[in-house]
């Protein structure tokens, strides 16, 4: 078998994870989830189920991976639980069904770096036309997932490492220039003001349930993305810390883009709707305000914003199934990615054409707490972003602290640093894998199937 990947540095490493993480899940659902939500409400039980719930589990997986050198489905068997490989095929459904419907939103994103570039505002009122384009969306994606694909097929150092040295420092830069901008902004204050004030009664069970599952898409868990990139670590490394900035890298960008985008949206005095619209419909025309030239720079800045963080998401959705086909199956990297970026983009087909191009792909299904049906899109979002992922996130912590035990997962997370042993964060880690995360996984999911 052909040598691993490995990632060259540290830095390298914390860049690719929080790329992964720090995606479309950002910047376009986390402000709207925070709005729907009660505002600082959500956020703040949001921020209590990363730092709680999921921080302790996004370590184990980076554990996992970097003891067995696996993918998430050898991972298991190279531990001795091959009954547990279930959790790895299960990842890679997830994974695959997720880059499926996820291209077809990068390819909207980057579609309208293109409009933005050629100053066509009116764009947003044209939103519901442009997405049953499917030729012209097809294209897109197309074009995205051959980008993907191109980053991926360079390997660990040279493909994904590099691209997330170059995009994740552009990313910041470029929400940190439009978060100043934003705030200098007439009305800012209003919007700063309806994404920080909590409204508690907003906080319903749906509510808790959606922010669950916004934490674990967010942080690109429960599906061994993390034990794949993992897999590329070394082992001088200390994961327990570099874990902490993977999860504060992803919170705080998510939180700086609800900074940056409600007072753009409040200084035209325009109400805020939920989900896709206010970023696709409501954005263009929000930018025409600003005047021909600053409406076309920072209308092609934002969209490119969004463009670059799916980038780094698609990429790693990618990597899974392919260290999995590389490692198991022994094919040839390149031969992998490519087929695989083919078939997942075919998977996607259905998605795409169910923004209103097939009429029983866009009313595809009726699900109880929904006022009427809803798209095959929003399904295999709804199926593999809110349920596969907390399930596969509970099941590996059960793994980990009950079969494969502590002891095991702690040599591994003490490798890099020995002195994390007896600290107070090894600690919390081991008894929030045992018992916090497993009953107030297994809770949810009980409340939300009663
Ligand atoms: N974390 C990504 C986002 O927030 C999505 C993702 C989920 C990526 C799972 C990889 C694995 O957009």
């Amino acid at each position: 078998m052909a040598a691993r990947g490995s990632f060259d540095t540290r830095l390298g490493f914390i860049l690719a994870a929080a790329g992964s993480a720090v995606g479309l899940g950002n910047i376009w659902k986390f402000p709207f989830e925070v709005g729907d939500g009660g505002g600082a409400a959500f956020v703040i039980v949001y921020l209590a189920f990363c730092f709680i719930l999921c921080y302790p589990v996004l370590v184990t997986e980076i554990a996992i991976g970097r003891k067995t050198q696996r993918n998430p489905v050898g991972a298991f068997k190279a531990l001795g639980y091959k009954k547990w490989s279930i959790i790895g095929y299960m990842g890679l459904a997830s994974g695959v069904l997720i880059l499926s419907f996820y291209n077809v939103v990068a390819a909207w994103s980057f579609g309208y770096v293109i409009e933005m570039i050629q100053g066509n505002f009116g764009i947003g009122e044209d939103f519901g036309v442009f997405i049953t384009d499917a030729l012209k969306v097809g294209l897109y994606g197309v074009i995205f997932m051959s980008t993907t694909a191109f980053i991926v097929s360079n390997g660990v150092s040279g493909g994904i490492e590099r691209a997330a040295k170059i995009l994740m420092p552009s990313l910041i830069f470029i929400i940190l220039c439009l978060l100043a901008y934003a705030l200098t902004l007439p009305n800012a204050m209003e919007g700063v003001k309806f994404y920080l004030v909590p409204d508690f009664s907003k906080l319903t069970g749906d509510v808790i349930y959606s922010a669950l599952g916004q934490a674990f898409f967010s942080l690109s868990l429960g599906m061994g993305a993390l034990i794949t990139y993992g897999s590329y670590v070394s082992r001088d490394q200390n994961i327990v810390s570099a874990g902490a900035m993977i999860t504060l890298a992803d919170v705080g960008i998510a939180f700086i883009a609800g900074f940056m985008l409600f007072p753009i949206v409040f200084s035209q005095g325009i109400e805020p709707s939920g989900g896709a619209g206010l970023i696709f419909i409501t954005l263009p025309g929000v930018f025409e305000t600003l005047g021909p030239n600053m409406g076309v720079a920072v209308g092609v800045l934002f969209f490119l914003l969004l463009t670059f963080a799916a980038l780094t998401s698609t990429v790693s959705l990618l990597e899974v199934p392919t260290a999995y086909v590389v490692d198991e199956h022994g094919v040839e990297r390149k031969k992998a990615v490519w087929g695989l970026a083919f078939v997942i983009f075919l998977i996607g087909i259905p998605s795409l054409l169910s923004n209103g191009t097939t009429e029983w792909l866009t009313s595809f299904i009726q699900l109880p707490g929904h006022d009427s049906p809803i798209s095959f899109m929003d399904f295999v979002e709804d199926l593999a972003a809110d349920s596969f992922l907390p399930v596969g996130g509970f099941l590996i912590a059960v793994f980990a602290a009950w079969v494969w035990r502590k002891e095991n997962l702690n040599e591994e997370l003490a490798y890099g640093d020995p002195s994390i042993r007896g600290g107070i964060l090894l600690k919390y880690i081991n008894f929030a894998i045992s018992y916090i995360c497993p009953l107030m996984l297994g809770l949810i999911a009980v409340v939300t199937i009663l």
